[in-house]
């Protein structure tokens, strides 16, 4: 059993802590956000992540996961201290390490010999060299010369399905530039049984962008050619169905849509192209595949003008909020640029999300909260379907249609079948779902 300090308790520190602690360690998550901190020791859990309130509530009552805001209470018994704080956007698209540094600089003093610190968080390339020197100026004058180590362990956990991507991860990438260190942190994920890549500290730094933003690339790739097939008659999703099944390309990140958001996608990107560019090279695609995300939204909008002339005064309902299914997050969520750019508009926005209200209720205070999908379409010109989360599947589409106005419902995820939707009275818009008649 190895003692773990999780620096940082949001998506990432919350579900790694709670999982080491399921594997037999024992874990101190800790937070300087302090309202967090106090409603995790009551039990309650502050994200919504699919199975994660019981697992930690088993945790804590078997004594091995606890909360805490003092790095002086966490740091000083942990062999592994896991940094797991945020590294949002800065001005220039670089990953901002403030919160990095200052957890780095806060553990220093409470270090115990021969404790390793495993940067978890999304950190440019260099980072961990940047973490060792912190930790060395900020070691006490009767520490110093403490051994220690620095390994990178990015995390490849999404959102919504975080608990199973930890524990069936398909990869766990550790860079260190003393191999024995690696291994140490290899052990803690051991009982997984999972694929381990041992590597230097650039290279595992690397290896997360790159992931990422190979990730965002298949779905602006994939939104591209839905521009194409809308105009040329085709229909995107056989199109990705058809190219999945080649093993060489895979169908997953293929669906096109509203494009991709989030906490990790649109922040990695342009971090990455960031580093690219101040290193000297030349981020074109980087670049393209970043315009062409963005541009995604702006045709929704195009399309509602098309559908209904002027937006100023017209009521549009947005049928899903997070930026993804299975999460309140709303980090970069379509949702919100587009209720920014219906709003500049003059139109007037209801909005309906099963788990994601009442964060939106704070970044979005114009909008009416619905209390279902029905509700928020009552008296709308216009419905965008923004996240394809399970319970808009299955709605009754003739029941949406004759509470609207006007009965315009564009499709963000290609949830419907543009025949369905039609014969229920709509006039439906989905993302590059042509055919054949369009191009007649
Ligand atoms: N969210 C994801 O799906 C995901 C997936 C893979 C990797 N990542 C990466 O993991 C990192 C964390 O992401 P997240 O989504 O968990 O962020 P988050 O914003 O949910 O959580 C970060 C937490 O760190 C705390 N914090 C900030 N400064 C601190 C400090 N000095 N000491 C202690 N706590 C501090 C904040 O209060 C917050 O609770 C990021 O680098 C992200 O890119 C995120």
């Amino acid at each position: 059993m190895k003692q773990i300090c999780v620096v940082g308790t949001g998506y990432v520190g919350l579900v790694t802590g709670t999982c080491f602690a399921e594997l037999g360690n024992r874990v101190i998550c800790l937070d300087i956000n302090e309202e967090k901190v106090v409603r995790l020791q009551r039990g309650e859990i502050p994200i919504y992540e699919p199975g994660l309130e019981e697992l930690v509530q088993r945790n804590v009552a078997a004594g091995r996961l606890r909360f805490t805001t003092h790095y002086a209470e966490a740091v000083p018994d942990a062999d592994f201290c896991f940094i797991a704080v945020n590294t949002p956007s800065g001005a220039e698209g670089e990953a901002d390490l403030g919160q990095v540094r200052a957890a780095a600089a806060a553990l220093a003093p409470h270090l115990r010999e021969e404790a390793i610190i495993v940067n978890k968080s999304t950190v440019p390339i260099g980072t961990a060299d940047r973490v060792d020197h912190i930790v060395e100026r900020h070691l006490p004058a009767d520490k110093k010369g403490l051994r220690f180590g620095v390994v990178s362990n990015p995390e490849f956990l999404r959102e919504g399905s975080a608990l199973t991507d930890f524990t069936q991860t398909d990869r766990v990438v550790l860079g260190a530039t003393r191999r024995e260190d690696a291994e140490q942190v290899a052990e803690l994920y051991a009982p997984l049984k999972c694929a381990v890549l041992i590597t230097d500290p650039r290279t595992a730094e690397m290896i997360k962008y790159a992931s990422n933003a190979f990730l965002a690339t298949k779905i602006s790739f994939i939104n591209e050619v839905a521009s194409v097939c809308e105009r040329l008659g085709a229909d995107v999703r056989i199109v990705a169905e058809g190219m999945g099944r080649d093993t060489r390309i895979g169908r997953a990140f293929l669906d096109a849509g509203l494009g991709w958001g989030g906490s990790c996608f649109p922040k990695d990107v342009k971090a990455l192209a960031h580093m690219a560019a101040v290193s000297g090279c030349h981020p074109q695609l980087l670049r393209t595949v970043i315009e062409i995300n963005k541009h995604q939204r702006h045709k929704v909008i195009q399309r509602l003008r098309d559908s209904l002339g002027t937006l100023e005064g017209q009521t549009v309902a947005l049928l899903g909020l997070a930026f993804k299914p299975n999460t309140d997050d709303l980090r970069e969520a379509p949702a919100l640029e587009i209720a920014h750019l219906l709003l500049a508009e003059g139109a007037q926005l209801r909005a309906y999300d099963p788990v994601a209200m009442d964060n939106a209720a704070r970044l979005l205070p114009e909008a009416y909260y619905a209390r279902d999908a029905y509700d928020a379409v009552s008296g709308a010109d216009a419905a965008v379907l923004v996240t394809d989360w399970n319970e808009f599947k299955q709605l009754d589409l003739v029941r949406l249609r004759e509470r609207m106005v006007r009965p315009v419902l564009v499709d963000g995820r290609n949830v419907y079948e543009p025949a369905v939707a039609r014969s229920a009275g709509f006039l439906y818009y989905a993302i590059g779902r042509g055919s054949p008649e369009d191009v007649k």
